[in-house]
């Protein structure tokens, strides 16, 4: 009985999954389609609190880490059944991500396994998105080798998956997130935060051809960039004035930029696809809720006869369901050491195999540093 807790962000999520069913059984899902193994899968978002300033608030996220981590470990042990007491593992992301919310999250696991006397299992955020498909029956569950692309308010990843613990980035950022220029575009137009789905919402009505924008990093098949497009936005926007009142307008602005970005995606995810010719293509992060993106990598990876798998919304946002996925593989891989841990006398050998109790935060922590288990 695995808890894990994700407070990478401005999400406090709180999953239970039964290792044993899921290495066990063969049968992963019930009939529609869920997860059986998954008991318990609780998340509490912050966006209300930080939509006044625009933006996450670090302080004010960590803060509000401490106080509804312990309640939502409460709903989820009610989802599931079951208490403190039947833990035998617990797993909470380490990074990347906010050092002060990555904290609760992580001592809140610590404290908890260390009295409790259980295996700690440190995840990686973003192994976490990789490993979301997991939770989907066949045939909606990606098969490897996969490419990921991973966008999200924090990171635009394209990643070649050929197995757990083997991973290549084929291009990632210079600059803003994807999700960050969706946020940042849609404040330049007055649209409400959080902005993303404001912006797409509004580009629904709009026409994508009226205003012309850069594409950043065109020629540059390895990495993505936003800023040019948010600059080229922001000056259209004061060029425009009082022009800017009209409705119209703002929804032709927000088709014509959500086209930028969207192109930008589509274009090297083909390109990654015909380099690695992987067997599927895995869209997550909060972006993958673009269904204009959606749309245009579907038709893109039918015509290339790769198989597209984007999970639901809850699991393609931030989520523990898939940071305990990762801690679960990590003791599937190691399970003659999970099956040998004793809890030691020492806080050192207390938290389980190669974690020791000084183990902290990081804000950075990329997926190429994590090597096989
Ligand atoms: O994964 P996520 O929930 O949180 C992290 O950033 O970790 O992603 C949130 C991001 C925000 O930038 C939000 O604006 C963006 O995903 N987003 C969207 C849409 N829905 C959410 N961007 C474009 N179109 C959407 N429909
Ligand atoms: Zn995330």
């Amino acid at each position: 009985m695995l808890l894990s807790i994700e407070t990478s962000c401005d999400e406090t999520a709180v999953a239970i999954l039964d290792v044993n069913r899921w290495l066990k059984d063969d049968s992963h899902f019930d009939k529609d389609g869920r997860p059986v193994f998954l008991l318990a899968d609780v998340v509490s978002s912050q966006a209300n609190l930080h939509q006044v300033y625009g933006g996450v608030v670090p302080e004010l996220a960590a803060r509000e880490h401490i106080t509804n981590l312990p309640l939502v470990v409460e709903q989820c042990f009610q989802q599931a059944s079951c208490s403190f007491d039947d833990l035998t593992a617990i797993a909470a992301t380490r990074g990347p991500g906010l050092k002060g919310c990555l904290l609760v999250g992580l001592c809140f696991a610590k404290a908890l396994a260390y009295s409790k006397q259980i295996p700690f299992v440190p995840v990686n955020h973003l192994e976490g998105h990789l490993f979301a498909g997991e939770l989907l029956p066949a045939p909606f569950c990606p098969e490897l080798p996969l490419l990921a692309l991973l966008v999200s308010g924090g990171h635009t990843l394209l990643v070649y998956v050929k197995k757990f613990r083997s991973y290549e980035i084929d291009a990632q950022t210079r600059d803003d997130a994807a999700g960050e220029a969706f946020d940042k575009i849609a404040t330049l137009l007055g649209l409400a935060y959080p902005g993303g789905p404001a912006l797409s919402r509004s580009a629904a009505l709009g026409d994508s051809t009226k205003f012309s924008f850069p594409v950043g990093a065109q020629k540059d098949s390895g990495s993505f960039s936003f800023s040019g497009l948010k600059t080229s936005v922001s000056r259209t926007v004061k060029s425009l004035g009082e022009r800017l009142r009209d409705e119209q307008t703002v929804r032709d602005l927000a088709a014509s930029a959500q086209a930028c970005i969207v192109k930008s995606l589509v274009d090297k995810t083909v390109v990654a696809c015909k380099n690695r010719n992987p067997r599927s293509l895995l869209l997550t992060g909060g972006v993958a809720a673009n269904s204009c993106l959606r749309e245009a990598l579907a038709k893109e990876m039918s015509a290339l006869g790769i198989q597209f798998c984007v999970p639901p919304p809850r699991w393609c946002t931030d989520n523990a369901a898939m940071i305990g996925m990762v801690a679960a593989l990590i003791m599937k891989e190691k399970t003659d050491q999970f099956k040998g841990w004793r809890p030691g006398l020492t806080p050192e050998d207390a938290l389980g195999p190669d974690v020791g109790f000084d183990i902290g935060a990081v804000a950075r922590w990329p997926l190429g540093e994590l090597r096989g288990v």
